[in-house]
């Protein structure tokens, strides 16, 4: 009863256990002699023994439900934990940049006038190119520049895929923006697989490149808030002719290219059955990312899309 009193593990108590009632125990040796005995002393010894041997398991049984809470309260003390200490702030979410600035030029293109419409991700070869007059060994087809599922999808290139889309539906006059992903094989600090355009199509009796020149110069004033300095690049694009790019001034003044545009190409409108002699047509795809990147100072496009909160937090 001394020795029980002393355990404070369950290994000491284990021992204890054998040494008193396991096979080599001291009562087990008595135990194997109660057969010497006659048989009134051997009711008697058994009794005392039997007694004795219930004794010790009871002590063993109750040190062990000690020995557990024991345990149980250790490991409380360890992890204790305060109910009383104020609870972890929900962060609150907010758009992201790209699409706020979608929204912005949404919202400004509305206000004159323009329908949206969406289109598919997943794009057929005659949308993306044949339809946009581009012909079989253009350089964008290529495998190294575009993502094709087989010979005959692929990850729509440019949102213009959507004007043969909307001529095919619409007999005019039409005034279509079309935002959306595209996706091509690029990525460095301007570039990324996967970016954002807005398409604008304008049909009607008798637009001009200057009506595609005024809407632009507007829009940007109106995007950037401030008067940037602007300028149309001659350039090409299958789909338009007369092609030009736009290039804006940055605070560095290095010009940054955002956007495509021209009067669309008569093939383009024959393809959709559209009347050349009675409209025509212009047409611009803006680049999102580049226009976000003016407006915020960005210099690393890929900042949009690592999903590093510390930069999207800025945009709350
Ligand atoms: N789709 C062209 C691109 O992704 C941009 C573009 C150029 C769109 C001229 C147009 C356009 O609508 O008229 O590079």
């Amino acid at each position: 009863m001394q020795e029980i009193k002393k355990i404070n593990d369950s290994v000491s108590l284990n021992n204890f256990q054998s040494k008193y009632l396991g096979k080599n125990s001291i009562l087990c040796y008595y135990f194997s002699k109660l057969v010497t005995l006659n048989i009134s002393e051997r009711i008697k010894c058994s009794t005392i023994l039997n007694s004795f041997k219930q004794k010790i398991k009871n002590k063993i049984y109750k040190k062990k439900i000690k020995l557990k809470n024991n345990k149980l309260i250790n490991q409380k003390n360890k992890y204790f934990i305060d109910y009383t200490l104020p609870g972890r702030k929900m962060e609150r979410g907010s758009l992201h940049p790209i699409t706020m600035i979608m929204e912005e030029i949404i919202e400004i293109f509305n206000y004159l006038g323009f329908n949206i419409y969406y289109g598919p991700e997943i794009e057929n070869k005659y949308y993306n190119f044949d339809a946009l007059n581009i012909p079989h060994n253009h350089p964008a087809r290529n495998i190294s520049d575009t993502f094709w599922f087989n010979s005959n999808y692929v990850l729509r290139t440019q949102t213009s895929s959507m004007q043969i889309r909307v001529l095919e539906k619409n007999p005019g006059p039409i005034r279509a923006i079309i935002p959306g992903k595209v996706y091509r094989r690029d990525y460095d600090h301007t570039h990324t697989p996967m970016f954002h355009q807005i398409e604008g199509l304008i049909v009607d009796e008798s637009i001009s490149f200057s009506n595609l020149k005024w809407i632009l110069e507007n829009f940007v004033i109106q995007i950037l808030k401030k008067n940037i300095k602007i300028r149309f690049r001659s350039s090409y694009f299958p789909f338009t002719c007369p092609s030009a790019e736009m290039d804006i001034q940055d605070k560095n003044g290095n010009w940054l290219e955002i956007l495509g545009c021209g009067m669309v190409h008569p093939n383009v409108l024959k393809t959709c059955n559209i009347d050349g002699n009675v409209y025509s047509a212009c047409a611009f795809g803006i680049g999102i990312e580049r226009i976000a990147m003016l407006k915020y100072s960005i210099s690393d496009i890929r900042c949009f899309f690592e999903n590093d909160i510390r930069f999207l937090k800025q945009f709350v």
